[in-house]
């Protein structure tokens, strides 16, 4: 029989807030108050989802039945900056964006090119959230997590095995990382994180209603006349555009005109509508480059 998890307060049918502003419900949501009440979520649901900010996050209209843990009482937001060593704290459910201005106002390098990427500092670190300018896997010395059996787990590094816009970090609940910075000129940094921010209003849709880049960059596994060579990583938005893919449509969902791999819901969108324009954009990349696109974004479906 499983535990109770009386202290915790349930949320029943909740609504789970994601960067698409659509998608399905929680059956049942947690916001555990300490690493107890956490450890309570974990033995009352081992199969527990983490929702972090929801900027790469899809959820299916019919919702999901595992119990959504959302980190975001005061003790998961905490960071700590030590200036001098350039070593930063920061538990799971802190505000990524807000972190990097933090490290960037102390002086600190190492964040600034994540500039203009939403999340959590948890999410950011299980996808290695990044871009062009780097990627958050770079600066961390130490993750800290629970399993599935409640029990404490710390990873290096070399263990948490990031990679391109992955991780070895999935099977855990991270609630915690320990990032190595660098101390450096505070207007050179702050300059750079400029720059990034620039770059990416110019060339992205900040505003809309949407969750980034939706596929990961593909490595060609073939020379593709006009796209690139064997082994290269390119750019999944310039292929999608050259598919002529931009403006295609599903109900609410678009592809975005400024950006082609960012996909931009109206307010009535159904998460089927994106889900099926994923599957549209894929097959017309294919088709065109014979490309496969792997998705960036998380599905989340009902299981049965
Ligand atoms: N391009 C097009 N058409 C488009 C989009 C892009 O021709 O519709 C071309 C651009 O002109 C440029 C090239 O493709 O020459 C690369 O575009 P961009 O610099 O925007 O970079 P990206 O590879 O498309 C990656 C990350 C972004 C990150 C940017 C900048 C992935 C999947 N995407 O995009 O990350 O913001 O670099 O750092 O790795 C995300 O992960 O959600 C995300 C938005």
């Amino acid at each position: 029989m499983r535990a109770a998890i009386a202290p915790v307060q349930i949320e029943r049918n909740a609504p789970i807030p994601t960067w698409f502003g659509i998608g399905g419900r929680a059956d049942r949501l947690a916001r555990p108050q300490s690493a107890e009440e956490l450890a309570a979520c974990i033995e009352s649901d081992s199969d527990l989802r983490i929702l972090g900010d929801g900027a790469n996050l899809l959820v299916d209209d019919p919702g999901v039945a595992e119990l959504v843990v959302k980190l975001d009482a005061p003790c998961w937001k905490r960071v700590e900056i030590e200036r001098d060593s350039g070593r930063v704290f920061a538990s799971a459910g802190a505000d990524l964006p807000r972190m990097i201005l933090d490290t960037v106002r102390a002086g600190l390098s190492g964040l600034e090119g994540l500039g203009g990427v939403p999340a959590s500092v948890g999410g950011a670190l299980v996808m290695n959230a990044g871009g062009r300018f780097g990627e958050i896997g770079n600066v961390v010395s130490r993750v800290f997590g629970l399993d599935r059996t409640g029990a404490m787990v710390v990873r290096s590094r070399d263990e948490a095995a990031f990679a391109y816009r992955s991780s070895g970090l999935k099977d855990l609940i991270v609630t915690g990382v320990e990032l190595s910075l660098t101390p450096a000129d505070p207007a050179k940094v702050r300059e750079h994180l400029l720059e990034v921010m620039d770059y990416k209003k110019k060339s992205q849709p900040m505003s809309a209603r949407c969750a980034g880049c939706c596929f990961k960059n593909p490595t060609l596994t073939r020379d593709v006349a006009g796209v690139g060579e064997r082994g290269q990583r390119v750019s999944a938005g310039m292929v999608i555009d050259r598919a002529g893919c931009k403006g295609l449509q599903v109900g609410g969902a678009s592809v975005s005109e400024r950006h082609a791999n960012f996909l931009v819901t109206a307010p009535d969108a159904r998460a089927r509508d994106v889900i099926e324009l994923m599957e549209n954009v894929a097959a017309r990349v294919q088709a065109e480059f014979g490309i496969v696109l792997e998705p960036e974004v998380v599905v989340w479906r009902r299981t049965p």
